[in-house]
């Protein structure tokens, strides 16, 4: 193939330069990604590009790719041979590598694949549509773009244009923070996301009125390390999450990721003060629970300042639930080690775990520890950890049942589309038939739980 140029983007489009072209996004990873890629649709459908429910029919594909596993970054390049297949049938069809995998391996994804348009990374999102305007007005044959700076308009997005994607939801993301001062020595997260910024104060409850006043119920804060969250005045975590509960109309409050670490005293007791409006759910990775690991992850606890957390949480807010995050077979780990990390899904307990076996991934520091525990060894304490955890969700799960929850109302289920799918505010999900709508407040009597999910009906009321 002729070599093809790589463009600087631009920063200016006119504000229909997408008017009669399709997009189609697929989207990989955590919530900040999922609602990445809500805002760039919400950017495309502003400049008068429509959605494509099926990437045949677009005329731009975006792939929101994520980097956190070896095995998350590999299916972005599976999935983009699978691609030039369309585009071979398409030659006008483009091509945009965004998230993690695009800041991660830069001009490396025109190297592998020749055939991707344009790379831009999770901090150079206010390029996409200047950019796409560039490929569409030139001969996308010749050109091809390369955006991976670390820009901090990337956090600031107008909030009608989020709803435009969703209108019937009644429940909103909200970014406060974005990337992460943190050095785990796993983690590739503070390379492909850059150092923490935040947005002012008053600038987010800003977007959560007006979220209230079209009807949301339920707001999510979100950051890669949410609990480090200081706007340049000053203003913390804990003051947003009082001053939120203060709005008419809002009756959820959540937030995630936070960081042990910075889980501090007056952050629990804001959170405290924030009831009952803040849900009683707090996602707290842990990592693992043995305290030698944990000081080679560079996590800044070990595993009592960890529960010691957990206790002063449950002392402040004794109906609070936790879910949290492990890797297993990380460099080094013992089956000693690992007999800690299970020994925790007992003395917290959690309801929700989130279980990964270690990747190596580049750049990070673990990488000078080598990848010690072989692969059979790592899938090995991971089925008995997802057992383990599995059989502890099922008795925590069979506790509602005969009882009455409240849910909020998503949308119809996935897998069962005559079924209604919502979440209580301890966060455990609830299925069921009823007639209602996206956006309602349901009573559901539970009929059957299942170690995932409960099921039940509304009661009359
Ligand atoms: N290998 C395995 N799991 C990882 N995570 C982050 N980096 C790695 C890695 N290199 C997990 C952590 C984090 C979650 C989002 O992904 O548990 O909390
Ligand atoms: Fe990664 Fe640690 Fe930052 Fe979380 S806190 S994003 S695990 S470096």
């Amino acid at each position: 193939m002729r070599p093809r140029r790589t463009i600087a983007p631009p920063h200016e489009a006119p504000p229909d330069s997408g008017v009669g072209a399709r997009y189609h996004i697929e989207t990989w990873g955590c919530q900040m990604n999922v609602h990445d890629s809500e805002k760039l649709a919400g950017a495309l459908e502003q400049a008068g590009y429509r959605r494509a429910d099926v990437a045949d029919d677009a005329d731009v594909i975006l792939l929101n790719t994520c980097s956190i596993r070896e095995k998350a970054a590999e299916k972005v390049f599976s999935e983009l041979g699978r691609l030039h297949e369309l585009k071979r049938g398409n030659p006008e069809l483009l091509l945009v590598v965004a998230g993690c995998v695009a800041q991660q391996e830069g001009e490396e994804i025109f190297r592998r694949a020749p055939f991707v348009d344009a790379v831009i990374g999770p901090r150079a999102t206010s390029s996409l549509i200047p950019t796409l305007a560039r490929l569409r007005g030139g001969n996308p044959a010749r050109l091809r773009a390369l955006d991976i700076e670390y820009r901090e308009d990337s956090i600031r997005f107008p909030f009608d244009l989020i709803r435009r994607e969703s209108p019937e939801s009644a429940k909103a993301y909200v970014t406060i923070i974005e990337g992460c001062n943190h050095r785990c020595t796993y983690c590739i997260v503070p390379t492909t996301r850059g150092r923490e910024i935040c947005r002012p104060l008053e600038e987010v409850l800003a977007e959560v009125r007006a979220l209230a006043a079209s009807g949301v119920l339920e707001v999510e804060f979100l950051g890669q390390t949410v609990n480090a969250y200081r706007d340049a005045s000053g203003h913390t975590l804990g003051d947003l999450l009082r001053r939120t509960a203060e709005i008419d109309g809002i009756r959820r409050i959540r937030f995630t990721t936070s960081h042990p670490a910075q889980m501090t005293d007056k952050l629990v007791q804001a959170m405290a003060d924030a009831r009952p409006m803040l849900c009683p759910y707090l996602h707290l990775p842990a990592q693992s629970g043995s305290s030698a690991v944990l000081e080679r992850m560079r996590r800044g606890y070990d595993r009592r300042g960890y529960l010691a957390r957990i206790e002063a949480l449950r002392a402040r807010i004794p109906e609070m639930l936790f879910g949290t995050d492990l890797i297993v077979g990380f460099p080094g780990e013992t089956e000693q080690d690992f007999a800690a990390t299970l020994d925790l899904l007992d003395e917290v307990p959690f309801d929700t775990v989130y279980s990964f076996a270690y990747s190596e991934r580049p750049g990070t520091r673990a990488l000078d520890f080598g990848d010690t525990v072989p692969l059979p060894a790592k899938l090995e304490r991971l089925a008995r950890l997802q057992s383990r955890q599995r059989a502890i969700q099922e008795q925590r799960n069979r506790r509602f049942l005969g009882r009455t929850v409240e849910v909020l109302v998503e949308g119809k289920s996935k897998r069962d589309p005559s079924r209604w799918t919502g979440r209580t505010a301890d966060n455990r999900i609830v299925h069921f038939g009823a007639d209602t709508a996206a956006g309602r407040l349901e009573q559901v009597r539970v009929a059957q739980t299942t170690p995932y999910f409960l099921y039940g009906a509304p009661v009359a009321t």
